[in-house]
């Protein structure tokens, strides 16, 4: 039993392999998160909901302050909070009642512990493999004034080490409410004695690593782009001030949501730290007749004590286990080339099958046909929304051209942009009112086009019908799902007033409609997700689609810092990466950089050289050769491009340590610096034979003495890898 009820100290208990949660049932029914930590024993901390002394004008409990220190809910590390009812920290709940107050306060109605996990209706999230994998806790609260009734969800996955978090709001009460905000969690920590990990960046650049101390007053990272968003991610971790990758306590927690998210840590006047995490609360609201509920995403919780790499390595194990499925989960993905960095949109079939024919004598097995082939689009003016072929490039249409791709032994993948709209196409002429737009206000482009408002059924039908005549009619074995703008001006024509601010979700629910269809009627179809490179790098993505394009920044040694933060929670497999032509190193480091994701390749294959053709078929018998031990393994982040000016280093380790794979970049020569790295994740006691060495040392040697570089030359932007075999 992961989930344990503690009558005698009225407490729950929830444990994973690497982690104690303690919650406790308060006088009142207040609920106390007492603990999260390293595993515990013990179902119960005493003097935990006791020990915040400054009080700095807040209100008191009147009923338990006869218990010998005055109970304040916001000196107390509440579960769930509410809102005005004298905890002033970030409010977790906020429901505007039919008298239009929004005072919110919850306390406990009961609770549930049940094998298994159920899902979100409409929503992506985790799912258990096996019966008996997951436990979960269904946590009732209720505010004694209004009736309001929330559901915390609790799923343990013990071995994985990870706890999920959920709510649902339901109005058990005879008039309407709106919420107002509803995070996810909410998670009281003792101190504030952590840095924050954080994902910032912008196009071309995302996902870049920040860690700052945490400091008073609120800090944190959101999207209110309509999307999760180039500049932020949905993740955070809070990790101890002297945690390294190697030691320390981290907390990590991830967002499975594509929308406007919050990720917030508050420091309080007494030191505390308040963490919560959900939908971003503006431009956001829901409005609930009685009998109606609202089911807020859910957040994967990581924490260990062995350092901010196992943190990664943690989320990486369960996102490959426990968000991604379908036949893409396990099964060896074809190895693709991409038309757009090589044409753009300058192509016709005849172009594309000489791609193919030389990609073939590479060993290459998928050609991807990118932005370009539809309506009457030569450039990014026009045609989105008009899902048929531009037969002028594509003679007879996409069916000869596919034959001719897979006569020549290529599979076939194509690029859509569903949930977008050009002012210039047949769709926005025949439904002028089909885009995210405010009555009477006037809508601003971005790459020329609108966002098509797919929180409309009408308008997915449209888009959906579409799609359905091009993969049904055509062997199409992939689609690349792009995204290119933000949402501003955000409205639908069809929301009533009371309920505009539920656009930025109910079109999200319309994203993830979309695609769960395409994920369901396609199973065999692998499905790359993109969003102008890297904009919805998320867990709610990877339920639909095993991988995403990490950026459309394909120059290697820029990559590095990308794959660096990517990697801090999600696994290789899922981070499209490409070799692509005219960028600053050579092809060597650029496979080497590339093979840490999905790897494949971005460029003109008729214009390659000898030479460059020769590494290319190298990199191809690699992919294969290392592709479970790089999909599945253990990745050891060794030097990381944000700390070293001159080299990053990282290595794949496989489950069972028999094999691994080291990589070295140089960023920057120095000349005969001598240099000593010390490997991780091998067995001690182990001999690993070192292929392009061939020599023999125990893992003790190369994890402890490390692994001795000497005379290997490495210039500016060289790269170096070393295949080590279990001897
Ligand atoms: C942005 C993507 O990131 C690129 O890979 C490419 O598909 C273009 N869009 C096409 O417009």
């Amino acid at each position: 039993m992961s989930i344990t009820f503690h009558p005698e100290h009225n407490t729950l208990k929830l444990d994973t392999s690497r982690s104690s949660y303690i919650l406790k049932i308060y006088e009142q029914g207040y609920i106390l998160n007492i603990y999260y930590g390293a595993p515990l024993p013990d179902a119960y901390i005493p003097k935990r909901e006791q020990r915040y002394p400054n009080a700095s004008f807040s209100p008191s409990d009147p009923i338990i302050g006869e218990m010998g220190h005055r109970f304040r809910p916001d000196t107390t590390p509440l579960e769930y909070s509410g809102n005005g009812a004298g905890d002033f920290r970030q409010p977790c709940l906020a429901v505007r009642n039919a008298n239009g107050d929004t005072v919110t306060d919850l306390r406990y109605d009961g609770h549930k512990i049940y094998s298994g996990k159920p899902g979100i209706p409409g929503q992506p999230s985790t799912y258990e493999n096996t019966p008996g994998e997951a436990e979960t806790l269904e946590l009732y609260a209720k505010d004694p004034t209004t009736g309001i009734r929330v559901t915390l969800y609790y799923t343990v996955f013990e071995s994985a080490g990870v706890m999920t978090r959920r709510v649902r709001v339901e109005n058990t009460t005879d008039a309407a409410c709106d919420i107002e905000r509803v995070f996810s969690m909410c998670m009281d920590l003792p101190t504030m004695e952590y840095d924050m990990i954080s994902l910032w960046g912008r196009h071309n650049h995302e996902r870049y690593t920040q860690r700052v101390a945490l400091h008073h007053g609120v800090q944190g990272v959101e999207s209110r782009r309509g999307v999760s968003g180039h500049c932020y991610n949905p993740f955070m971790a809070l990790a101890e001030k002297t945690a390294t990758e190697e030691n320390g306590w981290v907390y990590g927690f991830n967002l499975v949501y594509s929308g406007n998210f919050s990720a917030l840590a508050e420091c309080d006047f007494n030191g505390c730290t308040r963490v919560t995490m959900g939908i971003n609360p503006v431009d956001f609201g829901w409005h609930l007749d009685p009998g109606e509920f609202f089911d807020a995403p859910e957040v994967v919780m990581v924490f260990t004590d062995a350092g901010i790499g196992e943190m990664s390595r943690i989320y990486h194990r369960f996102y490959n286990s426990n968000l991604i499925r379908g036949r893409w989960k396990t099964e060896k993905r074809p190895l693709l080339i991409n038309s757009w960095e090589a044409a753009y949109f300058d192509f016709d079939s005849d172009k594309l099958v000489a791609f193919a024919k030389e990609a073939k004598r590479l060993g290459i097995e998928m050609l991807v046909m990118d932005d370009g082939w539809f309506g009457v689009r030569n450039r990014d003016n026009c045609s989105l929304g008009d899902w048929y072929v531009n037969e002028d490039k594509l003679p007879g249409g996409l069916t000869p051209l596919i034959e001719r791709v897979n006569a020549e032994g290529l599979k076939f993948g194509i690029w859509f942009e569903p949930e977008m709209i050009s002012p210039d196409s047949d769709l926005f002429r025949a439904h002028p009112d089909w885009h995210v737009h405010v009555e009477g206000r006037p809508s601003m482009p971005a790459r020329w086009q609108y966002v098509l408002d797919v929180s409309r059924e009408d308008v997915r039908e449209n888009i959906w019908q579409q799609l359905y005549a091009i993969l049904a009619n055509n062997k199409i074995d992939y689609v690349k799902w792009d995204f290119n703008r933000n949402i501003s001006e955000a409205g639908s024509a069809l929301l009533p007033p009371e309920r505009k601010k539920e656009f930025f979700h109910r079109f999200i629910l319309g994203t993830y409609d979309l695609m769960n269809r395409l994920a369901t009627t396609f199973p065999d179809i692998l499905f790359e997700n993109c969003s102008g490179g890297g904009g919805r790098f998320d867990p709610a993505m990877l339920a639909y689609s095993p991988q995403i394009w990490a950026s459309d920044n394909t120059d290697p040694i820029e990559r590095l810092d990308i794959q660096f933060g990517t990697s801090m929670c999600y696994p290789a497999s899922t981070m499209g990466a490409h070799v692509s032509a005219n960028r600053r190193a050579g092809y060597v480091t650029k496979g080497n950089v590339a093979m840490w994701g999905t790897f494949g390749y971005e460029l003109d294959p008729v214009k390659l050289t000898d030479e460059e053709r020769e590494i290319i078929r190298g990199q191809v018998a690699d992919y294969h050769r290392w592709y479970d031990l790089i999909h599945y393994g253990d990745l050891y982040r060794l030097i990381s491009p944000a700390e070293n000016e001159r080299r990053a280093a990282w290595m794949f380790v496989s489950p069972d340590k028999s094999e691994a794979l080291f990589t070295l970049v140089t960023t920057r020569s120095v000349f005969r610096l001598p240099l000593i790295i010390k490997f991780r994740g091998l067995d001690p006691d182990a001999m690993y034979h070192i292929t392009e060495t061939d020599e023999t040392l125990s893992g003790a040697a190369l994890m402890n003495a490390g692994y001795w570089f000497i005379d290997v030359p490495m210039a500016d932007k060289e790269s170096y890898t070393l295949h080590l075999e279990r001897a």
